[in-house]
């Protein structure tokens, strides 16, 4: 049977994932975050030190509507949006065994689900195929200010705006640079600019980009 599958990339703090999640839903599609897979890694290599994936499941699991992060089975939804873990995600992201690893299940998911997948190569390398494929993103102030207002809801207090501006654009550089899989644009790709935009704003213009390029 045909699925459906929706490839959403762009670098951290566009705002992809809450936009996907709220599309998803609209639509009834199942919301893939890969950025969450990464961070399952990178939480993993924190705690054991070690870079084998040995023995490793992650998997998403709705509990009461809302989707969780399962790490051998323990719930680490909280944990992986923890600052220390976002760098690390992002530094065993790097490694193409952890590519690999990542990247048959996320084309096991698309294959059996209409999804929307978010993360840095959905459109150029998971899915080259996906039905739509749009790159957002915004201007490094702005995902800076709503990364840190993200984190102070969240009552991490320890990092000031100057510091997660610096770590968005390193982050952005680490990410954009890497040899394997870089973050940027399948040439296919609609480029969208949340800069300004609300939240409701984005969630409508994808959501109509979606019902154009699959009929739905
Ligand atoms: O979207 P995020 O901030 O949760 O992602 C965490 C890190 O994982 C990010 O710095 C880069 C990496 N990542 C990736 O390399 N490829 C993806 N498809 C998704 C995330």
């Amino acid at each position: 049977m045909k699925t459906y599958n929706i490839a959403i990339d762009g670098p951290s703090g566009a705002g992809k994932s809450t936009i996907s999640r709220t599309v998803a839903e609209k639509l009834g599609f199942l919301y893939v975050d890969t950025g969450a897979m990464y961070r399952v890694i990178g939480l993993h290599y924190l705690e054991t030190g070690s870079p084998s994936l040995d023995g490793l499941t992650i998997s998403l699991k709705y509990v009461n509507g809302e989707q969780r992060v399962l790490m051998n089975d323990r719930d680490v939804s909280e944990e992986i949006r923890q600052h220390s873990v976002s760098r690390a995600a992002s530094d065993r992201s790097k490694e193409q065994q952890v590519r690999d690893f990542l990247l048959e299940q996320q084309r096991h998911m698309a294959k059996k689900h209409n999804v929307i997948m978010d993360g840095r190569d959905i459109g150029t390398v998971v899915l080259p195929g996906a039905d739509l494929k749009i790159f957002l993103t915004a201007d490094p102030e702005e995902r800076a200010r709503r990364r840190y207002d993200e984190l102070l809801l969240r009552g991490e207090k320890t990092f000031d705006y100057e510091t997660i501006l610096h770590d968005i654009t390193e982050r952005d550089r680490q990410d954009q640079d890497r040899s394997i899989a870089p973050l940027k644009p399948a040439q296919d790709a609609i480029i969208l600019n949340t800069t300004g935009n609300t939240f409701e704003q984005s969630v409508l213009q994808i959501e109509k980009l979606i019902r154009k390029h699959t009929g739905i």
